[in-house]
């Protein structure tokens, strides 16, 4: 997936500029088949409404999702769900065309999740903003979502947690924001452990250094992938062959809670291009 932004990252005094910007790139540049996002302004902002009419209206048909960001709650999801309907219907495109993923970086929004999860079906995926989120805390802190050593543990694990339970509650991907540090790839990599340990089903990159230790993070080493299949085969063969419903696998035993985690790894693995090993 790949993200355009007019939020943060551009200057209050180009934001309008930046919309025609974005729609030639969307135009414009061989995105191939990725999935593509922009990630238009908050709507404690001016610049929300418009930003969707322009870049929805004029680009809309390449365009996968909006991202929006500094959610609070659900209403400000079903506001740009509406928002939506009406510039597909006006731009000929069939409704719920464009899907949304929505940024959860404010105590608000963290204490809101659950309803601003479940807020329309147009809502693929659920991303934290741990800088946001640092600055909504009033941590004392200056860079946002690194380790901080003179914490006895992970300052963000609840937060990890409660966010991943109402996206997984709700069918939604999950997904951890960026990694400021852009040099620092060993801290990356342990930032990335963290949530896809959890569950996290990826991480942003900033910067085309982060992407490998991101993949290799968050995908499956050879090893679990064909450990995975060789559950899914043993369970299968213990399911309609034998008619039991847990067996021995090696020295543990397997059922339908272990199907259910090995098809995680094996969908993942798959997704990426990952094929069996020979054997
Ligand atoms: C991302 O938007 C963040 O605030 O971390
Ligand atoms: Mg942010």
């Amino acid at each position: 997936m790949s993200f355009l932004d007019l939020e943060d990252s551009v200057a209050p005094l180009e934001k309008e500029a930046a919309r025609g910007k974005i729609v030639r790139a969307i135009r414009d540049l061989p995105w191939d088949d990725r999935v593509l996002c922009v990630r238009i302004n908050a709507w404690d902002t001016r610049w929300t409404y418009q930003d969707v009419i322009e870049v929805v209206g004029s680009a809309g048909e390449r365009l996968d999702e909006v991202m929006l960001p500094k959610v609070q709650c659900a209403a400000d999801v079903e506001a740009l769900d509406r928002l939506l309907t009406q510039v597909e219907l006006n731009s000929g495109l069939p409704v719920g065309h464009i899907g949304i993923e929505a940024q959860i970086e404010s105590t608000r929004g963290l204490i809101n999740v659950e309803e601003i999860c479940a807020a329309s079906p147009r809502l693929e995926t659920i991303v934290f903003g741990p800088a946001d989120f640092a600055a909504s805390m009033e941590m004392p802190v200056l860079t946002g979502g690194i380790q901080i050593p003179e914490y006895p543990g992970d300052h963000f694990h609840y937060v990890f947690s409660k966010i991943l339970m109402a996206g997984r509650a709700n069918g939604l991907q999950v997904i951890d924001g960026p990694y400021l540090k852009i040099k620092d790839t060993d801290g990356l990599r342990d930032y990335c452990l963290r949530t896809a340990t959890l569950g996290y089903d990826g991480k942003w990159a900033l910067h085309p250094d982060q992407v490998a230790v991101i993949n290799q993070v968050y995908l499956p080493t050879q090893e679990q992938f064909d450990r995975a299949w060789a559950i899914l085969d043993a369970y299968r063969e213990a399911t309609e062959g034998e008619r039991k419903g847990a067996v021995m696998f090696g020295d543990e035993m397997i059922d339908e809670a272990s199907r259910k985690m090995a098809i995680k790894f094996v969908t993942r693995g798959e997704r990426a291009g990952m094929v069996r090993s020979a054997g």
